[in-house]
């Protein structure tokens, strides 16, 4: 099965609500299609061109007082972009209490980004390469039991879609993958945390789902010929999803909005659903810590 879009509107702000944390444990996308974030004046300029100094990936800040990483422009500017990040992180916040009231409280949020880019027309190595379809896994920031939710928002000004491709689900990845993937080493994963190559011990789950989302991207066939689905998210539209958890390949658009926030798996309305189980359930054992 390929991961179903699932289109909310806002009357869907009611008790009912945990059909949504139900579908999208479950591995759905949640498309928002009319919640408001309206630019002001000034920070329409932010969608004419990037203000980003081009080094990194995104232009980003890690916290609510954190400095703007990666931006480009006069000090205003950078102060205006950052001001404008640090209301998308409120918009993030508010999404989460009032369509995912399960999780209030519990979604510690992460970095907010910033993405002027064409996903297309980055030329980067076949591991950084985000068109190719993965589940999100980060090599030097063990997640351990958490799961990553991340809250998107396409901002184009010129009509642009943000296109994505989907995958099948998890399990049925997993079944393929798992059987190809080096065994993990707690000696080593200690190791690389002590030359602090990570800033935490790796588990084994990390170290799965680095070799996932590596095999994933290095197939050529799979991902040529795995079930998957186009979906175009369109200027104006917010989704949201588990992206350790759905397939995905960001195909093209630029100038995007993303917040990226943990949650334990403990914390999830049905713990059985994350990654983190399935994989232990595949192999016949927990997993290693
Ligand atoms: C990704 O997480 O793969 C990138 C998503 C995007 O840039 O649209
Ligand atoms: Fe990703």
């Amino acid at each position: 099965m390929i991961s179903p879009i699932l289109p909310v509107s806002r009357s869907e702000a009611n008790p009912g609500a945990s059909g949504l944390v139900e579908a999208l444990e479950s591995g759905s996308v949640l498309v928002f299609r009319d919640l408001d974030f309206p630019l002001d004046a000034f920070e329409r300029r932010f969608v004419e061109r990037p203000f980003a100094d081009g080094k990194a990936k995104n232009v980003s800040i890690r916290g609510e007082s954190a400095a703007l990483k990666g931006g480009a422009g006069s000090d205003e500017e950078q102060a205006r972009l950052r001001a404008l990040l640090v209301r998308y992180r409120h918009f993030a916040q508010d999404l989460i209490d009032t369509y995912l009231p399960a999780y209030t409280g519990k979604v510690t949020l992460a970095g907010t980004s910033y993405r002027p880019f064409d996903v297309d027309k980055r030329k980067l190595s076949w591991r950084r390469d985000d068109t190719r379809m993965h589940v999100d896994a980060f090599p030097s920031n063990p997640i351990g039991e958490r799961r990553i939710l991340r809250i998107f928002r396409n901002i184009n000004a010129e009509g642009q879609t943000r296109h994505w491709r989907v995958g099948e689900a998890f399990g049925d990845m997993a079944e393929k993958f798992l059987p190809k993937l080096p065994g993990y080493s707690g000696l080593s994963a200690s190791l690389l945390a002590a030359l602090k190559i990570t800033k935490a011990k790796r588990s084994e789950y990390d170290h799965l789902m680095l070799h996932l989302h590596d095999a994933l991207k290095r197939d050529l066939d799979y991902q040529a010929r795995a079930p998957q689905a186009d979906v175009h998210f369109h200027p104006g539209e917010t989704w949201v999803t588990f992206s350790d958890l759905v397939m995905h390949g960001a195909m093209g658009g630029r100038y995007m909005l993303e917040q990226t926030g943990y949650l334990a798996v403990a914390d999830q309305a049905d713990p059985e659903k994350a990654p983190q189980r399935i994989l232990a359930k595949k192999l016949g054992r927990p997993l290693k810590h």
